[in-house]
């Protein structure tokens, strides 16, 4: 049986509804299209309409109702017509501090054919984790203010930093640097002139770096690293920061990346106490809400991100090509340079995901280009994901125009997801063990395997 997942949808204000209906369309496709799990989605209006009829934010039960759930898809909060520090406050840093989602996870990269913004960045360059402290710091929410309406009225907002809270995230941030290729980690602070706080956080960084020999880190102020983003960004991969440093940087790569509108962020309990939540980075956008023409591929890319981490990876993978293909053939949003809608972005991406085999990856290259005889290979690319990094490979003919044969062969994720003859086929196979790489020499159009096995074997060997 299809596992089946619970998603509260939550939509929020301004662009939130659109973008979270584009997410849906795309879940909704990918759970048909994988046929591995299920989602039911629950709509729940708590956002600034409901805020002007109830006079609250989130209902009394609000986050008991949340913990029912597998996990959250968020929009964007906040309307002209209301105090952004009580819409904020009230239902999005609410649900992050109560659910402790202390984790907030942003992957960032240039998209296939998408051009950085500045002539210092290729479009290579830029492959970026953050990793931002999502419970503290400088959002801790305390403060206060005295002898308000007077001329000496004084309001405070202390950062705090609890050592349980700087450990726990520096521990997610070297985990999430030593599973990426690289294992490159910088510690963004500011501990020059934040000698309480920020001279803490770098210690911790420095007991927690013991436990992770394979990685290796360096320290950046925060001002300093604003430039190396621009100017270095290679020598980048993940990257931690506190609560506000990140929130300011994040941005600034999405915006180097192409825009805000592609950012994607998740907000983790890695305890899995409490269902975690995913949504774009950016807000609600005023200016352009109710056009139709809000970028939905943070929304999109951070459903990807939900289904990653409930373990649906294929299906996570599945979203991310189509994000990539679709915008490798031009169908973006005006942010990105385009000339398409939000719906038309989004049904480009639903029609890749509906056609397995042009399932795409950033830096195709067709590493079999003997199969050229077998038939037109441009709709045949397949994406081998494996410990560590991917490779792209012509796996098969879906026109085999030598043998007559009619089949479509797609690989993706740990598992085998085989077409033949149009019947899916769902295979148990690690395409990096002996077992994998054995399937697929047994497929009958594949009797030329041999001529592609040893450079399977080479690429792999690369990473
Ligand atoms: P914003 O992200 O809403 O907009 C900044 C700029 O980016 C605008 O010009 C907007 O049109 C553009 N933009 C944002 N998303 C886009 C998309 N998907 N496609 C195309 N263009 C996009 O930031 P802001 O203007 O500072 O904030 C507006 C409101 O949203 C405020 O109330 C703020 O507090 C709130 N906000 C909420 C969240 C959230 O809910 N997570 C995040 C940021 C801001
Ligand atoms: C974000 C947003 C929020 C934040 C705001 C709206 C409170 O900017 O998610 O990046 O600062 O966390
Ligand atoms: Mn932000």
């Amino acid at each position: 049986m299809p596992h089946e997942y619970k998603i509260a949808s939550m939509p929020g204000d301004g662009i939130g509804p659109e973008v979270i209906d584009a997410a849906l369309d795309v879940l909704d496709a990918v759970a048909r299209y994988s046929g591995e799990f299920t989602l039911s989605f629950d709509n729940l209006l708590w956002g600034s309409d409901f805020y002007k009829a109830t006079g609250t934010y989130l209902p009394s039960d609000g986050l008991e109702t949340l913990k029912k759930y597998d996990a959250v898809l968020f929009g964007a909060v906040g309307a002209p017509d209301v105090p952004d520090s009580v819409s904020l406050w009230e239902l999005l840093l609410t649900m992050r501090g109560s659910l402790q989602q202390y984790a907030n996870v942003r992957p960032v990269k240039c998209l296939s054919s998408i051009e950085p913004v500045s002539r210092h960045v290729r479009p290579r360059d830029i492959d970026w984790m953050f990793v931002r402290e999502n419970s503290e710091g400088e959002y801790a929410g305390q403060g206060g203010r005295t002898h308000s309406g007077f001329g000496w009225e004084v309001a405070t907002e202390v950062a705090i930093f609890t050592r349980h809270g700087v450990r726990r995230i520096m521990r997610f941030a070297f985990e999430t640097a030593a599973s990426r290729p690289r294992k490159l980690l910088t510690v963004v602070t500011k501990s020059n002139a934040q000698r309480y706080g920020l001279v803490l956080w770098d210690e911790i960084a420095e007991e927690v770096s013991k436990e992770f020999p394979d990685v290796k880190w360096d320290k950046m102020l925060v001002d300093a690293m604003t430039v190396r983003m621009v100017r270095n960004p290679q020598s980048l991969d993940t990257i931690v920061g506190t609560n506000l440093h990140i929130d300011i940087l994040s941005d600034l790569a999405a915006a180097l990346a192409g825009s805000v509108g592609i950012a994607a962020s998740a907000n983790i309990d890695p305890t899995r106490k409490s269902p975690s939540m995913f949504e774009p980075v950016h807000g609600s956008a005023f200016d352009i809400t109710g056009k139709g023409i809000a970028n939905p591929l943070g929304a999109i890319w951070s459903s990807a991100m939900m289904l990653e981490w409930l373990g649906e990876k294929q299906g996570s993978m599945l979203v991310m090509n189509a994000i990539e293909k679709a915008c490798a053939e031009g169908n973006t949003t005006g942010d990105l340079g385009g000339k398409l809608n939000t719906k038309q972005v989004t049904a480009a991406i639903i029609s890749m995901l509906a056609n397995p085999v042009r399932a795409y990856a950033t830096g195709t290259t067709n590493v079999f280009p003997q199969f050229a005889e077998y038939g037109d290979f441009d709709n045949d690319l397949g994406l081998v994901n494996f410990e560590g990094g991917s490779l792209v490979m012509n796996v098969c003919s879906s026109r085999d125009n030598k043998h007559g044969h009619h089949s479509t062969t797609e690989v993706i994720g740990t598992k085998g997801r085989i077409l033949v003859n149009g019947e899916p086929r769902i295979l148990p196979v690690d395409i990096s063990d002996e077992h994998g790489t054995r399937y697929l020499d047994q497929l009958d159009h594949m009797d030329h395997t041999d001529m592609f096995l040893p450079t399977f074997k080479a690429e792999l060997a690369r990473f």
